[in-house]
This record gives C-alpha cells, sequence and structure tokens, in this order.
C-alpha cells in the first residue's frame, strides 16, 4: 500500500519565534487518519523545528539543497548537512525554484543523486503552466520534466521518492486544478512508470497533489484514487487549516 501524505511548504515565512508558536499549535493538533505528515520550515529553522518535533509524528523536512557533498558554494546547503539537524527527507524541483533559481532539468537530476547517495528521501516536484494547459502540451511537459530528471535511476531507488504534482497556475493563485484534472495527471504519472519501472514501482509510489489546496477542496481531490495526499502551501501557515487538510482523507 502505497503511503498517504499531506506535507508543509512554508516557504521563507515565519522566523524563529513563529516557527515556534506554529509548532505548538500544531503539535495541540490531532491526525484522526493514517497520514504521514510533514513540515518544511526554512533552513535557519530546521533544528530548533526538529527538536520541538522529534517526539512527535511531524516529520520536518527541508525545502531545497545543494547536489555537492561540501566546498565552495557560498549560501547552500548540502545532504549531510541537514542530516546532521535531523532532516532526512527533501523537496526537490519546486516550481518557485524552478522559476527564480534557475533550476532546470539537468540540475535537479544532481540534485535527485546526492540526496539518494545520502539515504534522503524526496519530494519531487514538477508541473506544467498554464500556457502549456491552454496549448494542451501538459502531459508532454510533465512527462519530460520526470523522465530527465528521474529516469535516470534504478527502480530501487523509487522507495524514496515521492512525486508532487504541482501545476504552476494553481500555485498560491487560489485557482486549483479540479479535482479530474489532477486525476487525470496523477493517472498518466503513473503510467508512465509503470511503462518505465513496471506495475509495482508505479503502484507503490505516492503522488502528491499541490496548487491552493484549502480545508473547503481537500475532501475531493484526496477522494481521487490516483491523489495520494498534498503539498501545501500557503494553508499549511495555519494549524487549524493544516490538520483540516489531513483529516480530509
Ligand atoms: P499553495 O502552494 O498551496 O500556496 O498553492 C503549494 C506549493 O507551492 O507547494
Amino acid at each position: 500500500m502505497r503511503k498517504q501524505i499531506v506535507a508543509g511548504n512554508w516557504k521563507m515565512n515565519n522566523d524563529l519565534a513563529q516557527t515556534e508558536t506554529l509548532i505548538s499549535a500544531l503539535k495541540a493538533q490531532k491526525n484522526t487518519t493514517g497520514a504521514e505528515v510533514m513540515i518544511a520550515p526554512t533552513a535557519t529553522n530546521l533544528w530548533q523545528a526538529y527538536t520541538s518535533l522529534k517526539d512527535s509524528k511531524i516529520e520536518v523536512i527541508a525545502q531545497n539543497m545543494h547536489f555537492a557533498e561540501s566546498g565552495a558554494y557560498t549560501g547552500e546547503i548540502s545532504a549531510k548537512m541537514l542530516k546532521s539537524v535531523g532532516v532526512n527527507t527533501v523537496i526537490l524541483g519546486h516550481s518557485e525554484r524552478r522559476e527564480y533559481f534557475n533550476e532546470n532539468d539537468a540540475l535537479l537530476a544532481q540534485k535527485v543523486n546526492a540526496a539518494l547517495a545520502n539515504g534522503m528521501r524526496i519530494i519531487f516536484c514538477f508541473g506544467e503552466e498554464l500556457a502549456d494547459r491552454k496549448s494542451g502540451n501538459e502531459e508532454q511537459v510533465v512527462g519530460n520534466q520526470i523522465k530527465n530528471a528521474l529516469f535516470h535511476l534504478e527502480a530501487a531507488a523509487f522507495k524514496n521518492i515521492v512525486l508532487a504534482y504541482e501545476p504552476v497556475w494553481a500555485i498560491g493563485t487560489g485557482e486549483t486544478a479540479s479535482p479530474e484534472q489532477a486525476q487525470d495527471m496523477h493517472a498518466f504519472i503513473r503510467k508512465s512508470l509503470a511503462d518505465k519501472y513496471g506495475n509495482d514501482v508505479a503502484n507503490e509510489t505516492s503522488i502528491l497533489y499541490g496548487g491552493s489546496v484549502k480545508p473547503a477542496n481537500a475532501q475531493e481531490i484526496f477522494s481521487k484514487p490516483d491523489v495520494d495526499g498534498g503539498l501545501i502551501g500557503g494553508a499549511a501557515l495555519n494549524a487549524d487549516d493544516f490538520f483540516a487538510i489531513v483529516n480530509a482523507f
């Protein structure tokens, strides 16, 4: 059975005091489902978050990392550094990283390799832009993003990979893909995995949806057979909203 996951991507929000406040509020919430819950605070607060949550069921994960082990990469953070503060999962390929920091498929393949080599789990994000969808190219774009960054891997690597389909036009816009649009794309992604790696990998890999998931729409999106959870941005900054989404399963 593949895992159900709800991960909160805090992006560049919350300083240390705000992180502590939100974590206290999260600890007071109840997960009434079998879904795994993760939060991704900003890098400076990972250790604090990990320390506060290490006896809870909420996993602290990172928003990004560099591919090199160490060295002259000013401002960057390695897998080993993340692991040293208790972080074993990293989000890679978020559309904001692709758009604002020029992360492309080739660079992301290097990051994927580095994370896996360090025994980390990855939430790998991808998704088409509005123009791609308008011109009917969404499957081609998404298919290429997955192929270029992941399909050099052995099947066994997928034990440590979670996929997150996030149509760029739905991120932070209030615009959500309809549950049917999400399901159609997730089914396409699962079929691409099956064609490349066989049914076991396809059926065991969790595929999350991200893009304006809210308490009001989570249940319908999560009810789709190929949607295994969500990557949540804005709504993850409020403990009640975030857990309403978790408990929508
Ligand atoms: P959003 O962000 O929920 O605010 O749309 C999702 C994401 O970027 O992961």
